[in-house]
Order: structure tokens, then C-alpha cells, then sequence
């Protein structure tokens, strides 16, 4: 892992938005798997920002969000297609017909959804950089704690923390969805490179034990240590309950001097 710490959420967006534009200039056609969540929004932003006044070219990307709620529409406007078109898709040049979020209103056989999920992501060549944030209790997608580690796409229920968290994005009153199609955790590790992004101190102890903790099925994000391409963004805040800071901070030195200038690739 390359656990990379900047100064604060400003700084967090315009380094995760770097590293994906980096990618992107590098191969025109990446496939890219997407979060939903306040943390990446900024990011978005900045994106959009590289978009409309540096030429950043989106034309041949394609793109897999991580999860959608289950039983909200494409429509809703707390649904994660409604807040990934409005964060990025409808200000970026990405073609719609390359664009791919989970249907939360799928009905019948969702098992064959989900693996028809897995399939389309098989057939684009697989993801070669996914995007991903952390819940409070370790999880990324929606792989709440105790999901397999090998799990694929998927209907998940979520915790009662994840719901109470996402309680503060629909409206008062409104029924908070209790469930999620989520990517599994096989389905993360097997993309070709990983960006965790984490904000905020409500992240402190999920990234600690991310990072630092066992690998474990109870916290999901901790089995992005079995995977060899993985970036760690985290502002201050976030990082406050790592204990090898002063470790990260030589590494980022290092790869500073090695690499100037360009968006360094992880490596163990
Ligand atoms: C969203 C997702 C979730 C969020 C996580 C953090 O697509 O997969 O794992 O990344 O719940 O959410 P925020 O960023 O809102 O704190």
C-alpha cells in the first residue's frame, strides 16, 4: 500500500483527481470503477474542473459504480445514478452508452443481475482503476462487515450505522433503504489498481484498522492489503490513528524523488 497524506479535504480532491486524470491521459480507453459518498465528490469537482478548462479528455472511458440502493430508482434523487450524473457524468464527455450503474429497481432473478453485472465488467476488460471510499465501520461498497472476502456483485443489507449514516441524504421522514447492490470484495481485488480515499475524523478508526489492522472480514477494507496496487489517500483528519506515520511520510519522499512530477504507482 502507499498511504499518501495531504493536508486537508482541498488538497484530498485535487490529488485523487490527479492520479484518475494521470490514468486516464495514459490510457485514453481505462475502465473505471466509481464511489459513490461525499468523499469522492470533490474529486468529481475537480474533474470536471480538468474537463472544461485543461482538455481532459473522458471520451473513451468506461465506467462501473460500486453500488446502488436497492429498490430506489435511476430517478430518485438519492439514488447513487442520480448523484454520480450530477457530480460527473452529465458535465464530462463519457458516453452514456459506456456508463454502468446497478439498477436498483432490477426485479426478478437479481442473482443473474448481479452475475450479469460481473459479465459486462468481464467483457470491458475488467476495471483498471477503481475508486473507492470507507464506511465507518471499515467497509468499501457496500461490503459490510463480515462479507466474504471473496464475495462478487451482490444484494447486501446494510448496518444499521451505514443506514443512520445515509439516513442524512434523503428526506425527513423518508424510508432509508435497508439494502444495497453492491461489487464484492473479489470483484474490488481484481481490479488492476486501487485508490481508497478517506476524510474527515468519523474515518479515523476505520482507516487505522484498514491499514494497520488484520486482514479481516470484519473490516471489508482491510483486504485491500492483499491487493499489490493500492493507493491510500488521506487527509489529516483521517489519518490522525495510523502509527506509522512517519513511515509514510519518508515514503512519500521517496517516491517524490524517484518518480517527480508524476502520479506515483503503488508498489506492496
Ligand atoms: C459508495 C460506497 C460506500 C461509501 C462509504 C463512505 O458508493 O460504496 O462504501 O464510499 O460509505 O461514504 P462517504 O464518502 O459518504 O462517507
Amino acid at each position: 500500500m502507499l498511504v499518501v497524506l495531504v493536508a486537508d479535504t482541498a488538497a484530498l480532491d485535487r490529488e485523487a483527481a490527479r492520479i484518475v486524470a494521470h490514468r486516464v491521459r495514459e490510457k485514453p480507453a481505462i475502465t473505471l470503477g466509481l464511489a459513490a459518498g461525499s468523499t469522492p465528490l470533490g474529486m468529481y469537482r475537480e474533474l470536471v474542473r480538468l474537463h472544461r478548462e485543461e482538455g481532459l479528455d473522458l471520451s473513451g472511458v468506461t465506467t462501473f459504480s460500486l453500488d446502488e440502493y436497492l429498490g430506489v430508482a435511476p430517478s430518485h434523487p438519492r439514488s447513487f445514478h442520480r448523484f454520480m450524473r450530477e457530480a460527473l457524468f452529465d458535465h464530462v464527455n463519457i458516453p452514456p452508452a459506456r456508463i454502468h450503474v446497478p439498477d436498483g429497481t432490477a426485479s426478478g432473478d437479481l442473482e443473474a443481475y448481479c452475475a450479469e453485472y460481473e459479465r459486462q465488467i468481464a467483457r470491458a476488460g475488467g476495471i483498471d482503476l477503481q475508486v473507492l471510499g470507507i464506511g465507518r465501520d471499515g467497509h468499501v461498497g457496500f461490503n459490510e462487515p463480515t462479507s466474504s472476502l471473496a464475495s462478487r456483485t451482490r444484494i447486501k443489507t446494510l448496518t444499521l450505522a451505514t443506514i443512520e449514516d445515509n439516513r442524512r441524504v434523503f428526506a425527513e421522514g423518508e424510508r432509508v433503504p435497508e439494502c444495497a447492490i453492491t461489487m464484492g470484495i473479489g470483484t474490488i481485488l481484481e481490479a488492476r489498481e486501487i485508490l481508497l480515499l478517506g476524510a474527515g475524523p468519523a474515518k479515523r478508526e476505520a482507516v487505522a484498522r484498514a491499514v494497520e489492522g488484520p486482514v479481516t472480514a470484519s473490516v471489508t477494507a482491510s483486504a485491500l492489503q492483499l491487493h499489490p496496487q493500492v493507493t491510500v489517500l488521506l487527509d489529516r483528519e483521517a489519518a490522525a490513528g495510523l502509527r506509522h506515520l512517519d513511515y509514510y511520510e519518508r515514503v512519500m519522499r521517496t517516491t517524490a524523488t524517484l518518480t517527480p512530477g508524476r502520479a506515483a504507482r503503488p508498489s506492496g
